[in-house]
């Protein structure tokens, strides 16, 4: 049996200071993403025996005992459920009461002589002790059950951990957003944020309202509503997939877009909408609060989520403007302009769920009509909203349209797979900090997390979902768990090598990153040394240095070359990466330049 060998010196460096990540070298077999707060690697390694037994006693412990035997069953060992009090156990779980150091999600865990313990003051932290946990055997294609002695000490930096699925664009089955929170979870998320209703289409049943199903279910981005097949999901599925959350300690938000955004709606109610302008924006009419009222008691009924998320973004005043109604709306409560009428729109809404004991949640033109002070803001263009809702007390979700829009391109537009019109590299968003440098720190405790959203006009399959999310998801896991002053992107570039080879034996299409340490470069003399190596373990690379896009009938890389660079010359090397299971990545380039020569002095 394979073992981890952890060298004492390398264990002594990693005691240096809590809070301190140990050094790369020291951790080279442990690849723990997000990286946790404290860890320290012990000398010696704890080969688990073919019988493996959990003690548990309360439900949150044997909640993830049962979670945690599945995985070890998947791993070829026998798993059984033990009591706590049995004498020998290979994995105790306890949650405890009271470990100030560890709030309401940290955990405590230990891999030592006498086996593997987890303790945390809740059910969470025990979940998140064993998504650690998993993460401590060997990355595919080693099946090795040994685990390196070790202790972690771990808990979050922010309590709102997000990602967001738009399933109106393109609708997703549920077995995949079982998965999409399957992942989030994996890396410590606690938040799913489902985008339900947009113009394209209506995802979630009514039972007040059947049209909006019949009708604005029928359609997505590439089909107008009407002509394409109607896909949504029922209670009954709502109810499963907020249950399968539930057991990840994952919060599902429903998303139900109003004033704006609303077409779908609109079109299998034609009433909600104001006269004469048939829109895509509701009217502020007594027949549309009874209408989304209504809506929202049966949203309640199936989500616990405290925060109801209403949207509220990019809600265009012409249908309001020129309908005599809305009007005469702003003239009756003196709202100055469309403006307030949004604000006042969003006020009567947000008392609603106020009454039913929510909390409002909305993107940042929620603020401009003044919501409560208990609204929670959802920072889409840009932190400049965030920055505003922080300093008026409101809590706040960083989800910048730069760093966190996942439906950007990863890689050379030229190459990649059609994405909306921006770019965002895993670097980009493994460099975002939520934190904002010119608020208090009063004002600092408004920021209560980041979220990455996924939004799908661009996005038809599954396929291409996993491919948009991942790695980048990832580095957003960092962003929100990890303490910022530990952040390491060579760490964490390495560490992402084993999850790679975790996404590709579990099938998963993440997007295959370039080469590591191929960059561009300024070279001095008539020849340069070209050394790089695979993102992906085990993977194949090919390269071509004509500009050409390389095949598999490419050269094969098989360790450094040397490239020759004529005085100004710029050479091209063009990699692909081609995994284990035959997929191929796009290529990625790197440009090699002669210095020019300085001018002579006269
Ligand atoms: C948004 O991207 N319109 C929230």
């Amino acid at each position: 049996m394979k073992r981890f060998v952890v060298r004492g010196l390398f264990a002594l460096v990693a005691v240096i200071g809590l809070g301190v990540a140990p050094p790369l070298r020291a951790v080279a077999a442990i690849a723990v993403i997000p990286q946790p707060a404290y860890m320290r690697v012990g000398n010696g390694s704890y080969a688990l025996p073919h019988e493996v037994t959990i003690a548990a006693s309360n439900a949150a412990e044997r909640d993830v005992a049962g979670q945690l035997s599945d995985f070890f069953r998947k791993r070829g060992l026998a798993a059984t459920i033990v009591p706590k009090n049995a004498a020998h156990a290979t994995v105790r779980l306890s949650v405890i009461a009271g470990d100030k150091a560890l709030g309401t999600e940290g955990y405590h865990l230990r891999v030592a002589r006498d086996g593997i313990g987890i303790t945390a003051n809740t059910g969470a932290g025990i979940f998140y002790g064993f998504q650690t946990l998993r993460q401590l055997f060997p990355a595919p294609p080693a099946t090795a059950n040994a685990l390196p002695y070790i202790v972690i000490t771990d808990r979050p930096a922010y309590r709102w951990r997000g990602v967001m699925l738009d399933v109106s664009r393109h609708f997703f089955p549920v077995s995949f957003v079982e998965q999409y929170i399957d992942i989030a979870s994996t890396y410590k998320l606690n938040t799913f944020h489902w985008h339900l209703t947009d113009d394209q289409g209506w995802r979630i049943q009514i039972k007040t309202y059947p049209r909006l199903t019949t009708v604005g279910s029928c359609g997505d981005y590439d089909h107008k509503l009407g002509s394409g097949p109607c896909r949504y999901y029922t209670q009954r599925q709502i109810r499963e997939v907020v249950a399968y959350a539930k057991k990840r300690y994952v919060t599902v938000i429903p998303e139900i877009e109003m004033p704006g955004h609303s077409r779908a709606a609109t079109t299998a109610y034609p009433e909600l909408a104001c006269k004469p302008i048939r829109s895509d924006v509701y009217c502020p009419s007594e027949t549309t609060f009874a209408f989304l009222q209504n809506v929202l008691a049966e949203v309640m009924r199936l989500f616990p989520s405290t925060d109801i998320h209403t949207g509220g973004d990019e809600v265009p005043k012409r249908p309001w403007n020129a309908s005599p109604f809305a009007r005469s709306v702003m003239k009756q409560h003196h709202l100055r302009n469309a403006h307030e009428l949004q604000g006042w729109f969003d006020r009567r809404i947000e008392r609603y769920l106020n009454a039913h004991g929510r909390t409002m949640i909305g993107w940042d033109e929620i603020l401009a009509g003044g919501v409560s002070k208990h609204a929670v803001v959802m920072s889409w263009r840009g932190t400049s909203g965030g920055i505003v809702a922080a300093t008026r007390s409101n809590d706040v979700v960083m989800t910048p349209d730069g760093p966190l829009y996942f439906d950007a391109y990863q890689g050379d537009r030229a190459w990649e797979p059609r994405a909306i019109n921006n770019h965002t590299t895993l670097r980009d968003v493994y460099d975002y900090d939520p934190a904002v440098d010119a608020l208090t720190a009063d004002q600092s405790r408004h920021i209560i997390g980041a979220q990455a959203n996924l939004w799908t006009e661009f996005i038809p399959t599954q396929q291409r979902a996993e491919y948009r999310l991942l790695p980048r998801l990832l580095a957003l896991a960092e962003d929100v768990w990890t303490p910022a002053a530990d952040k390491d992107w060579k760490s964490f570039v390495t560490r992402a090598s084993s999850q790679y080879a975790r996404f590709e034996a579990a099938g998963i299409t993440f997007w295959i990153p370039g080469p590591n340490g191929l960059e561009d470069t300024i070279v001095d003399g008539d020849s340069v040394h070209v050394a790089f190596t695979s993102a992906v373990p085990g993977a194949a690379m090919y390269y071509t240095t004509d500009g050409s896009y390389p095949t598999v009938r490419s050269a094969r890389y098989a360790g450094a070359f040397s490239l020759a660079v004529q005085r100004g010359e710029e050479r091209r090397v063009r990699v692909i990466t081609v995994l284990r299971s035959g997929r191929v990545s796009t290529p990625a380039d790197a440009t090699f330049s002669r210095r020019v020569a300085p001018l002579a002095k006269p």
